[in-house]
């Protein structure tokens, strides 16, 4: 059925608007943008006094399928974006198995077309099982439609090999997502390192280690000339040198994720493990780099790093709790909270970071556009929405996130996937 979104505010960056008008959605793809269309027949949405967005896209997803299904599965995971307003995403390769050959990507595309609720692409790792000692086929991979590469959960210590990887990811026009961390630094490290995790007593993750490797990977895409995407920067120092190396013209990008923006170590007091994430929740001095970053444009991408956890591996000492939050139903609230009404940025730069640039970090055609001929995938967001986190209403299969109870403002009320309404006010179609 034809769809007419009436009356929002549309933001689409792609074509430079930013006004009050309608979209008409026809077998799939938009149809057309403007004031005032008439399509009889279609169904007609009110969306006054709501945002009208490309359809987001999280670039940095997991969704434990294969190996972890009763964290999240291709549809829990699914339902947990729609309701979060994501569109598409990309899921790491840190499964079990690990999504590290041919046969692995191809099993991802054949589930997640059987899940058939939002466009699921996949990552492929960079080394065999992610022990960062032996570089994957990534041909074959691409091949197969392995989106970007990525040994996420892990960093791949040994330079050599990640210059060969990259060396590859560029032949094949694959971007490198790296997850920096050096991990003789962070050894057994489980919070911030600082006065906080000395007064925890818990053994400290530095800032440097964090930003020894954004800097060892900037010099590896400068030497290789291929695509470098920094996943989950949290550190100040980080975005410093990426701001540089974005001065000088080196081909890298980055991501940071809400809790970098919203959260302190802080919130680890009481050896609460929902917030113990990796890399960890750092000062107020980082998140205010990370809200400049943003605002400033050296943090392209704002993705969820959605990492589900069951209970039994989070209601433990905090040494031994896995890490990670759950993050796509919460993402876009905390971004129109903390962002938005905070004055760090407008809804252009939203849907840019949001849609626009994860698309084209992922060489996804016709995706992150609202302009006619686009892939009718649409986000619907009222700024207005009041609403408090209950653990009895989060989607995802875990419910490990340390914002249960919080009140959010702003809330994605219709999610619409290739032309369809798969969630709208509450329900899934
Ligand atoms: O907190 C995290 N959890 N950071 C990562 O890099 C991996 C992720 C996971 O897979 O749980």
């Amino acid at each position: 059925m034809d769809i007419l979104l009436k009356g929002g505010r549309v933001v689409d960056p792609a074509s430079g608007t930013d006004t009050t008008a309608d979209i008409l959605i026809k077998g799939g793809k938009i149809a057309q943008a403007g004031r005032e269309i008439k399509a009889a027949g279609a169904k007609q949405v009110d969306c006054k006094g709501r945002i009208v967005l490309p359809g987001l896209i999280d670039v940095h997803t997991h969704f434990r399928q294969p190996g972890r299904e009763d964290e999240e599965t291709f549809v829990t995971g699914s339902r947990a974006a729609l309701k979060g307003g994501f569109t598409s995403v990309l899921c790491m390769a840190n499964t079990n198995p690990v999504i590290d050959n041919k046969g692995l990507v191809e099993y991802v595309y054949a589930e997640a077309d059987k899940a058939g609720l939002i466009n699921i692409y996949t990552a492929a790792a960079v080394t065999k099982g992610l022990e960062g000692k032996e570089l994957t086929e990534i041909g074959q991979m691409a091949a197969a439609g392995a989106r970007a590469l990525s040994d996420d959960g892990k960093p791949v210590m040994n330079a050599e090999i990640l210059r060969r990887a990259m060396e590859y990811a560029k032949m094949f026009g694959l971007p490198v997502i790296s997850h920096c961390e050096d991990a003789n630094l962070s050894k057994n490290g489980v919070m911030n390192e600082g006065a906080l995790s000395t007064r925890l007593g818990l053994k400290g993750i530095p800032r440097a280690s964090e930003t020894v490797m954004v800097i060892r990977d900037i010099e590896i895409a400068q030497l290789t000339g291929a695509k470098l995407h920094i996943a989950h920067v949290s550190a100040k120092e980080s975005i410093e040198a990426l701001r540089q190396a974005k001065n000088r013209k080196v081909k890298v990008t980055c991501e940071t994720c809400p809790h970098y923006f919203t959260l302190t170590e802080e919130a680890v007091l009481g050896y609460n493990t929902g917030a113990k994430v990796n890399p960890p929740l750092r000062t107020k001095e980082d998140v205010e780099a990370v809200k400049k970053g943003l605002s400033d444009g050296t943090i392209d991408v704002i993705s969820t790093d959605h990492a589900p956890h069951s209970a039994e591996e989070k209601d433990v000492e905090f040494d031994f709790a896995s890490t990670g939050m759950i993050g796509l139903e919460f993402a876009a609230s905390l971004v129109n909270s903390e962002l938005v009404k905070g004055g760090v940025l407008g809804w252009k730069e939203v849907a840019q970071k949001m849609s626009v640039n994860p698309a084209a970090l992922l060489g996804l055609k016709g995706k992150g556009s609202l302009s006619e001929g686009s892939d009718a995938d649409v986000t619907v967001f009222d700024p207005g929405a009041e609403w408090t986190v209950e653990a009895a209403r989060i989607e995802s299969k875990s419910k490990n996130t340390p914002l249960i109870g919080k009140k959010l403002s702003g809330l994605a009320v219709i999610t619409i996937v290739g032309g369809k309404i798969r969630y709208e006010n509450g329900k899934f179609a």
